[in-house]
C-alpha cells in the first residue's frame, strides 16, 4: 500500500518524480525515498517523514539525472525508519527498486539467499527481489531475463519500479495485484500507481495488468507477460481529469474540497450513468440470490443499497464485509448468484478477492468503482462507475455519495424493469434524485454552524450515531468519519438497538447525533431520542420535522427529501462535523494516522 512513481525523458527526472509523490501520497507517507541515474552512477535519497519534511533536508530536487524513480511508504514488513524506506539496492549496488505491495514467500526467498552470501541491510520483504535479481543475473542472458525469473519466483501483490545502473536506456516495471498505470508522452515516459501522480505532463494513459511488465525507454514502451516473455498489446487511454481536479483548488484540504465537490459529483454521477442503467438491470433483474459486499465507507453503501433494492425491487441482498465473506461465502455461491462488489478504489484486496471467488464459483459480478481501468473493473462482468473524479483524502466523502446515487438509480432502474413498485413513484424518485446536487449545495451551506458545533464538542471523548431503517447506514459513515480523522471513539447504531446495551453508555454530556428524516419510523426515533435525553445526552438531530427542535440540543433543519433519497444528503453535514472536529484538534485530516486511501493487503 505505497505510492510509486518512475520518469524518464529530458527533464530533470528528480523534480517529476517529487511533485509525482507530493500527489501519491494519500497511498502511504511514513518514508519517502528516490534514486536516479546520471553517468552510469545511482544517486539514492531516503528517509522516514513525509514528503514535505523530507523534499529539502534530503536534497531530493537536487538529483542528477533524466531517469529515475520514487516510492512514497506505507509500512507493512519493517518499522517506518530510513533504513527500511525504498528504494532498496542489491549486494553491487547496481539494482534499485521500489515496491508497493507484499511479497508472500520473502522469508523463505531471503533465507536462501543469505545462503548464497547476499547481505540484507533492511527488515522488508522488498530487499529480497533486488537480490533475486542479482542472482538471476548471474546466470541469465541479460537483464530483462533476469527480471523476469526472479518474477516467476514471487508469490504475493507487486507493483514494482527498477531502475539497473548499467542499463542506461530504460526503466523497468511491474505489476501483479497492485496498480500500476503509464503515462504516454511526447519523447518521455511515466509510470505511476496512479494517473495524478504524472496528470501535470499527460492525460494519455496505459493501464499495466496483473503478470506484465513494462520496459520504458524515452521513445516508447514494451509490454510483456512476465510468464510467457509474449508481448501484450496495450490500449491507450485518455483520461478527462483535469489537473485542477487532482489538486487543491485552494482549499486548506483534500477533504473539504472532496466534501464540497459533491454536488457537481453527484450530478456526473447520475448524467453518466443515465444512458445505461436500465441495460444493468436488465442483466441483472433475474438474479435473487444477491450478496453486496465492500468495506468500510463502500460497506455502508452497501447497506444503503439493501434497503434501496428491498423498498424499489423487492429484492434482498445480503450485504457482508468483503473480508468475511472471501473466506465464508464459497459453499453458496453458485451461478445463479449476483455479487455486487463496490469499491472507490477498485483495488481493495479483500473485494478483489471477493469477486475473484464469486467468478470462481460461477457468479455474476457486478461492480461500482470510482477509480477507472482499476483490477475491479478488469475482473467484472459488470461495471457501474461512479464518476466522481479522483478522491486524494483518505476518508471517502464525494465517493460515497457518488455510490449512494448510482445504488439509487440502479433500484429504480430495477423496480422499473421489474414493475414491482408504481410507476408514478418511481418518476418522483427519480425527479427528487435530480434534486439531490441542488440539496446538497443546500446543507453544505451549514458550515459555519457545524464548524461552531465542532468547538463545542472538540473536547468530548465518546460519540454516538443513531438511525433507524435506511439511515442505519448514514450513522454508521458519521461515526466512521469522525474515528477515522479526529480519533475520537464513536459508535454508530440502530436507533431501536440503544436500550438493548449501549444506552448504558449515554451520561451528562454525552454527543448523540440522531439522523431523523421524516419516514415510516421517524416517531420510533423520537422516542428513542428522548430516551437519550432523558439520561442527559447531548442530542444533535439531523431532520425535517421541527418536531426535533423541542428535544434537541442542537437542531440541524434539513431539506425535504424522499427518505430513500435521504443518506445523499444526511451525510453531508456529518461529514463537515468530522472534518472540522479533525482540524480542531491539531489533525490532518487527509492523511489519518494509520491509514491509507486504498487497502491493498489482506
Ligand atoms: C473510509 O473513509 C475509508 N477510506 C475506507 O473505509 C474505505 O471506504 C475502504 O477502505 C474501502 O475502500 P474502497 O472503496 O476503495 O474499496
Amino acid at each position: 500500500m505505497c505510492g510509486i512513481i518512475g520518469y524518464i525523458g529530458d527533464r530533470k527526472a528528480c523534480d517529476v518524480i517529487v511533485s509525482g509523490l507530493k500527489r501519491l501520497e494519500y497511498r502511504g507517507y511514513d518514508s519517502v525515498g528516490v534514486v536516479t541515474e546520471n553517468g552510469g552512477e545511482l544517486y539514492i535519497r531516503k528517509g522516514a517523514g513525509k514528503i514535505g519534511e523530507l523534499e529539502k533536508k534530503l536534497g531530493l530536487s537536487e538529483l542528477p539525472g533524466n531517469r529515475g524513480i520514487g516510492h512514497t511508504r506505507w509500512a507493512t514488513h519493517g518499522i517506518p525508519d530510513d533504513t527500511n524506506a525504498h528504494p532498496h539496492t542489491d549486494c553491487t549496488g547496481e539494482i534499485a527498486l521500489v515496491h508497493n505491495g507484499i511479497i508472500e514467500n520473502y522469508l523463505e526467498l531471503r533465507e536462501e539467499l543469505l545462503e548464497k552470501g547476499h547481505v540484507f541491510r533492511s527488515d522488508t520483504d522488498t530487499e529480497v527481489i533486488a537480490h533475486l535479481i542479482e542472482e538471476e543475473l548471474k546466470t541469465a542472458g541479460d537483464f530483462e531475463e533476469a527480471l523476469r525469473n526472479a518474477l516467476n519466483r514471487l508469490k504475493g501483490s507487486f507493483a514494482l519500479g527498477i531502475i539497473y545502473s548499467r542499463d542506461v536506456e530504460h526503466l523497468y516495471f511491474v505489476r501483479h495485484e497492485s496498480p500500476l498505470v503509464l503515462g504516454i508522452g511526447n519523447g518521455e515516459m511515466f509510470a505511476a500507481s496512479d494517473v495524478p501522480a504524472f496528470l501535470p505532463y499527460t492525460n494519455r494513459a496505459v493501464f499495466i495488468d496483473d503478470g506484465e511488465y513494462v520496459i520504458l525507454s524515452k521513445e516508447g514502451y514494451t509490454v510483456k507477460d512476465f510468464r510467457t516473455g509474449a508481448v501484450r498489446e496495450k490500449e491507450v487511454h485518455t483520461i478527462n481529469w483535469s489537473l485542477e481536479m487532482a489538486e487543491k483548488q485552494g482549499y486548506p484540504h483534500f477533504m473539504l474540497k472532496e466534501i464540497h465537490e459533491e454536488p457537481k459529483a453527484v450530478k456526473e454521477a447520475i448524467y453518466g450513468n443515465i444512458e445505461f442503467m436500465g441495460r444493468i438491470a436488465e442483466e441483472i433483474a433475474e438474479y435473487d440470490k444477491i450478496f453486496i459486499v465492500a468495506m468500510g465507507t463502500s460497506y455502508h453503501a452497501g447497506i444503503v443499497g439493501k434497503y434501496l433494492f428491498q423498498r424499489l425491487a423487492r429484492k434482498v441482498p445480503i450485504v457482508e464485509e468483503a473480508s468475511e465473506f472471501r473466506y465464508e461465502a464459497e459453499g453458496v455461491i453458485d451461478k445463479n448468484t449476483l455479487v455486487i462488489a463496490i469499491t472507490q478504489s477498485g483495488e481493495t484486496a479483500d473485494t478483489l478477492a471477493a469477486i475473484r471467488l464469486a467468478k470462481r464459483r460461477g457468479a455474476k459480478t457486478l461492480s461500482i468503482v470510482n477509480v477507472v481501468g482499476s483490477m475491479a473493473t478488469r475482473i467484472s462482468d459488470l461495471v457501474i462507475y461512479t464518476h466522481a473524479g479522483p478522491e486524494i483524502g483518505v476518508a471517502a466523502t464525494k465517493t460515497y455519495t457518488t455510490q449512494l446515487t448510482v445504488l439509487t438509480m440502479l433500484a429504480i432502474a430495477l423496480a422499473r424493469h421489474l414493475k414491482t413498485v408504481d410507476e408514478d413513484y418511481l418518476n418522483t424518485l427519480e425527479e427528487d434524485l435530480h434534486k439531490l446536487p441542488e440539496l446538497i449545495e443546500e446543507v453544505l451551506g451549514y458550515e459555519d454552524e457545524l464548524k461552531a458545533l465542532a468547538e463545542e464538542l472538540e473536547d468530548k471523548r465518546d460519540f454516538f450515531y443513531i438511525g433507524r431503517g435506511i439511515s442505519v447506514a448514514t450513522a454508521l459513515e458519521g461515526a466512521l468519519k469522525l474515528k477515522e480523522i479526529s480519533y475520537i471513539h464513536a459508535e454508530g447504531l440502530s436507533a431501536g438497538e440503544l436500550k438493548h446495551g449501549p444506552l448504558a453508555l449515554i451520561e451528562d454530556g454525552v454527543p448523540v447525533v440522531a439522523v431523523a428524516p421524516s419516514g415510516k419510523t421517524f416517531d420510533k426515533i423520537v422516542s428513542n431520542i428522548e430516551e437519550a435525553k432523558a439520561r442527559k445526552g447531548f442530542i444533535i438531530s439531523l431532520g425535517d420535522n421541527d418536531e426535533l427542535r423541542k428535544i434537541s440540543d442542537v437542531f440541524l433543519r434539513m431539506p425535504e427529501v424522499d427518505e430513500l433519497l435521504s443518506p445523499v444528503v444526511y451525510v453531508v453535514p456529518l461529514q463537515l462535523l468530522a472534518y472540522h472536529l479533525a482540524v480542531l484538534r491539531g489533525n490532518d485530516p487527509d492523511k489519518p494516522r494509520n491509514l491509507a486511501k486504498s487497502v491493498t493487503v489482506e
